[in-house]
């Protein structure tokens, strides 16, 4: 594996990749990496030729006040396991490369889809989101892009994103790949932000796909927001718990015959947690 530090050198990797006919796969990721994060490597190895994987803690999308500063950091360890399942390029950028002083870089905003829910509690983060996946989507140059299902309003956001670009014609065509969200035995979803957590705390964060589940088994929202709210731990501070359609986002009253998504935001602790189960009723 080739650990890359540049744009410059970067584009000069892909652009032989590509000379050669090969299907260039791309995983960003913001590091502190997990078993969540290898199943996105392990799928982009499987469906293209060569992977790069990016590793970047994005100040943009992180608020005031957020975890910017104390975002593990561990690039040492993320590059072996990375070599380990055999990704061929860890690209890991410094802010200037990303962003650079004198650069014109576009800024993307995520509109309305990004003021609800985690972009209601986390202004600006889905602007900075877009905004450097467009940047690395740019420096990268991938056919196939992988994110996690478990971020569903990030990967219903860069999905419009990439749809609105290839149809003006201002990018070439790159295929989205949505990957099955990685749990635990328990089924705490894998986050790079569960090391956070004390052991007790570990399993407070696991009442909240106990409260997804709970949910689940109501079509009617009323019905399945109470049964979850009472399967999440009194020690989880709820931010948000909703039954959605599963890909606008809209709010809805039922999941009957639909193909809805239940989300959950909560706070155990100082760390901010979410989760969401796809619930699919249209057969
Ligand atoms: P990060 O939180 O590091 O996540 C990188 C990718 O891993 C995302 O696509 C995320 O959905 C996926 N992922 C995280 N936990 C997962 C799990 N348990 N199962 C499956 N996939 C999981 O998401 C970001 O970084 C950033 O916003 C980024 C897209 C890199 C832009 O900065």
């Amino acid at each position: 594996m080739q650990l890359i530090q540049t744009a410059h050198e970067l584009a000069e990797v892909v652009a032989e990749q590509k000379r050669a006919g090969r299907k260039i796969g791309f995983v960003p990721t913001m590091g502190a990496l997990h078993q969540g994060h290898a199943a996105l490597v392990e799928r982009a190895k499987l469906e293209s030729d060569f992977v790069v994987v990016s590793i970047f803690v994005n100040p943009l999308q992180f608020g005031a006040g957020e975890d910017f500063d104390k975002y593990p950091r561990t690039l040492d360890v993320d590059a072996r396991l990375l070599s380990d399942i055999g990704a061929d390029v860890l690209f890991a950028p410094s802010a200037a490369e990303i962003y650079p002083a004198d650069g014109q870089i576009k800024r993307l905003s995520a509109g309305e889809l990004g003021e609800v829910f985690e972009g209601k509690t986390r202004p600006g983060h889905f602007d900075g989101m877009l905004t450097v996946v467009n940047r690395l989507f740019d420096l990268v140059n991938p056919d196939l892009v992988f994110f996690g299902a478990k971020d569903a309003q990030q990967v219903a956001l860069v999905r419009r994103m990439l749809n609105e670009q290839i149809s003006v014609g201002e990018r070439a065509p790159i295929r989205l790949v949505e990957c099955e969200t990685v749990r635990d035995l328990a089924g705490l979803a894998l986050s790079s932000r569960n090391r956070y957590l004390s052991e007790h705390q570990v399993g407070v964060a696991r009442t909240l796909i106990a409260a997804l589940r709970e949910a689940a088994k109501f079509e009617d929202r009323a019905k399945a927001l109470d049964a979850g709210k009472a399967a999440l731990s009194p020690e989880a501070r709820l931010d948000y718990l909703e039954l959605v359609d599963a890909d606008s986002f809209e709010v809805l009253e039922s999941s009957k015959g639909k193909k809805a998504r239940l989300i959950i935001a909560a706070y155990v602790g100082d760390t901010r947690l979410i989760d969401n189960l796809v619930i699919d009723r249209t057969s």
